[in-house]
């Protein structure tokens, strides 16, 4: 039997300002897909915050991209809007860019991943989350999870894991997808994912047996409605232990706060801090970038945990040094490389300023 986790997220408000999903939202979720529980429509599910995006976490029989499933979500976040529009909160349905749903979330605002698998003996699985960053966010972390033994020892001792990796990289400007093998075609790889902005990582399998791996969600909000309407907050499943990367190794990159897109206006590059559920709440200039992994035992579709895996305190250090690093790069102001380059911000006055100013330029 196939089971299927979905990870279906949005922003649709939030509180004060774009920094945690308040509480009577998320009961809202748990509420309804309870409901969806007890109607056998899914197995099980959990319901989840990582700052002001609301993750939802269900685990069931149909197939990725099942009308049910992403209506079931869709509706969710409508009675959600709601209550935000309701209780005035931030930024009410910030991410629902469609009024009426025609069978798939994707393309309309919310971000998805999706994976099915038969379930092995024990199926232990990661589910990340990320604020106030964008979908590249997890290429640092997978490429190093997958393809990197300095990171990974398992691909040097596991006979399986050596056989290495096949990446399937998404073109998110140009909607195009390209397979590259590693360890084979490691540099063409690189190449590639060394710009985030463009290039996601958006599902990984293993050599040995084509077995799937991890999934990403690969949403560019921007590119869907022409305009910055708020940052891709992404998402991401991957599977562990056994001939797989094991939680360590997963985890293990995160203990190196490196530098994202997004932060503040989604217009800064800043360290990405890895957190408890509990702290996965940006406001010191909104942010930094913050990410959570909850780790779950999937038991013939039930979710055993989570597991809130950056809740270590050996991940103090890497909050420290986040923190120290986002001091750092505060100090550069709206200067380059803290502030993005022209095109990869997602709020720029600039044609305006251009416009006003543009009989003041004289040759020289
Ligand atoms: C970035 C983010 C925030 C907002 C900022 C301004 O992803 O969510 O930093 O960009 O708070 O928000 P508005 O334009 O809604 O006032
Ligand atoms: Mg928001
Ligand atoms: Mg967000």
């Amino acid at each position: 039997m196939k089971i299927t986790l979905s990870v279906i997220k949005a922003d649709i408000g939030s509180y004060v300002g774009h920094n945690k999903v308040h509480p009577e939202l998320i009961n809202i979720a748990k509420r309804e897909l309870e409901k969806a529980e007890k109607k056998n429509e899914i197995i099980d599910y959990f319901v989840f915050a990582c700052g002001d995006d609301l993750e939802l976490l269900m685990s069931h029989k149909k197939p990725v991209e099942n009308p049910k499933i992403h209506g079931l979500a869709w509706n969710i976040f409508t009675s959600c809007t709601k209550k935000a529009k309701e209780m005035k909160l931030y930024g009410a349905g910030q991410d629902m860019l469609k009024d009426t749903f025609s069978g798939n979330v994707k393309g309309m605002g919310p971000g998805v991943a999706e994976i099915s698998f038969e379930e092995r003996p024990s199926e232990p699985v990661v589910i990340l989350a990320a604020d106030k960053t964008s979908p590249g966010a997890w290429n640092i972390p997978l490429f190093r999870t997958f393809a990197d033994p300095f990171t990974n020892p398992g691909l040097i001792i596991s006979p399986v894991m050596n056989e290495g990796f096949t990446f399937e990289v998404q073109d998110v400007v140009e909607n195009k997808s390209i397979k590259l093998k590693c360890p084979d075609e490691m540099y063409e790889l690189l190449a590639f994912v060394g710009t985030p902005g463009r290039y996601v990582i958006k599902s990984i399998t293993r050599n040995h047996d084509g077995l799937i791996c991890a999934v990403t969600s690969t949403t560019r909000l921007s590119l869907i409605a022409g305009k910055y309407i708020g940052k891709d907050d992404p998402v991401c499943i991957v599977r562990a232990q056994h001939d797989l990367p094991d939680i360590g190794e997963i985890t293990e990159p995160y203990a190196f706060p490196y530098l994202v897109e997004g932060w503040n206006r989604g217009s800064h590059t800043g360290p990405l801090m890895p957190v408890s559920l509990e702290d996965a709440m940006p406001t010191r200039f909104d942010g930094p970038p913050r990410v959570v992994a909850l780790g779950f035992i999937v038991s013939n579709g039930n979710l055993i945990g989570p597991l809130d895996l950056f809740k270590d305190v050996s991940f103090d250090r890497a909050r420290e040094r986040a923190n120290e690093i986002a001091d750092y790069m505060r100090m550069h102001g709206p200067f380059q490389p803290h502030r993005l380059p022209e095109h990869d911000m997602e709020y720029t006055s600039m044609p305006q300023i251009m416009k006003k100013l543009k009989d003041r330029w004289g040759k020289i």
